[in-house]
């Protein structure tokens, strides 16, 4: 595999700058001033839990990060939420086209990171919606930054865990596709149960696929593509694309992500899996 840095493959229309940061004492500048408690950290952004306590605590695939927040994200938290967010709160059952605007295909993509590559995939295929969800409060600003500054009005930023997305809030045969590109790989046997690729996680999935949807992961954890590539194989749901049964080379529409560089930059070997969800048989 061809070892380059994430920067070098981003088209440079990606890598325009945040607009700039407003002087240190202008209103709206600090993203780290004091707040009263119980006060949103961005009022007209995501919401800190959406999903809250009305469900269950279930053993969760993604790990509560604090990190920072940049001027431009917190701006286009700020002003991009109301229009292009969506906290997954599991109170409501989402009409697609409406959220979109248009009827067009759509994919679901979990754990887009900093959204580069999401941004990139959007701009590339202007004709498929990306429903893109993660935990991720910076990645969610830097994604609706570059959807912003780059015209892309096919992206949608989703906050909260995608399994209650799938569950409570997504109808059946609603999706188009599924991607999940670098997972996190948990690789503690204690903590492979936090992994998301699993066989129940998949059984959810399929519900929310329409026939011939294609599922699409990648991963630069080898053990973990393993388990991928055998869970799939076993779900009866889903089909490998593959004539050899095995991996797949990465397709041309995904571009190499954030964290797959950081994982060739180690030397892993990064492994791409493409499986069609099948017809429905008994439902
Ligand atoms: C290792 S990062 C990969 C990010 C990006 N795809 C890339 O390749 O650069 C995995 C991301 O998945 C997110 N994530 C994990 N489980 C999730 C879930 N159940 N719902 C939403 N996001 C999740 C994490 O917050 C994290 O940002």
């Amino acid at each position: 595999m061809e070892h380059r840095k994430i920067g070098s493959t981003v088209s440079d229309f990606l890598n325009a700058p945040e607009a700039p940061s407003p002087a240190p004492h202008a209103p709206g500048a600090s993203v780290r001033h004091t707040r009263a408690k119980g006060e949103p950290r961005f009022p007209d952004g995501p919401k800190a839990d959406p999903a809250g306590s009305h469900f269950e605590r279930r053993i969760r695939s993604f790990q509560p990060r604090r990190s920072r927040v940049t001027a431009g994200q917190a701006d286009a938290l700020q002003r991009l939420w109301p229009k292009w967010g969506l906290d997954i709160d599991g109170q409501q059952v989402i009409d697609l086209p409406e959220l979109f605007g248009n009827d067009r295909p759509v994919v679901l993509e979990i754990g887009f990171g900093m959204g580069e590559a999401t941004a990139q995939m959007a701009a590339t295929d202007p004709d498929t919606n990306i429903l893109a969800v993660d935990v991720h409060t910076p990645g969610q600003g830097n994604l609706l930054g570059l959807a912003d500054r780059n015209g892309l009005s096919n992206v949608r930023v989703g906050n909260g865990d995608a399994i209650i997305l799938l569950r409570e809030m997504l109808t059946s045969d609603s999706l188009d596709g599924l991607r999940v590109y670098f997972p996190d790989p948990w690789p503690k046997k204690r903590h492979h149960k936090r992994r998301l690729i699993q066989p129940e996680f998949l059984t959810l999935a399929a519900t929310r696929l329409k026939p011939g949807a294609l599922v699409h992961c990648a991963t630069d954890w080898e053990p973990y593509a393993e388990q991928m590539l055998e869970v799939l194989t076993a779900h009866p749901d889903f089909e490998n694309t593959q004539a050899d049964g095995g991996f797949a080379a990465r397709p041309e529409y995904r571009p190499l992500t954030r964290f797959e560089g950081q994982g060739l930059d180690k030397g892993h070997v990064v492994n791409d899996l493409l499986f069609r969800r099948v017809p429905h048989q008994d439902r």
